[in-house]
């Protein structure tokens, strides 16, 4: 499995701002991949993993803050899949920083579904609701 490319016909929810977002976590994984490629040491990982982690916060919490605003009536279930997203995120974290595990193509494999499995179903879910208001 190499990089991930980004595909519109596939990824976008049709909103920009949240395509850039849901790009640049993308391109986080794919530093990862990069750093283990190039046998980059922990401290890079480590580094990276923050960065991805950090910013997936940021874009959930975008991504949050819109639905309320908007009042969509699926929010609470959106938020729930978020919460449990950065909870395997933050697992996944701690497994490698306390050596537990190695990134390692499973790692990408994982990192990947983790994504889009979510874009692709509930993200998708709130396009027609977010741009008609
Ligand atoms: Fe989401």
């Amino acid at each position: 499995m190499g990089l991930i490319e980004w595909d519109d016909a596939l990824y976008s929810v049709e909103i920009k701002e949240f395509d850039e977002h849901h790009k640049k976590i993308l391109h986080f994984i794919n530093d990862l991949h990069k750093a283990m490629m190039e046998g980059r040491g922990k401290d890079v990982m480590s580094d990276i993993f923050v960065e991805l982690s950090d910013y997936t916060h940021y874009h959930f919490q975008a991504e949050e803050r819109e639905m309320l605003d908007k009042n969509y009536p699926e929010y609470a279930n959106h938020k729930q899949q978020h919460d449990m997203l950065m909870r395997q995120l933050i697992e996944l974290i701690n497994d490698y920083d306390n050596g537990r595990k190695e990134v390692s193509i499973e790692t990408f494999r994982f990192l990947k579904e983790w994504l889009f499995n979510h874009i692709q179903v509930a993200d998708k879910e709130y396009t027609p609701f977010l741009r008609k208001q």
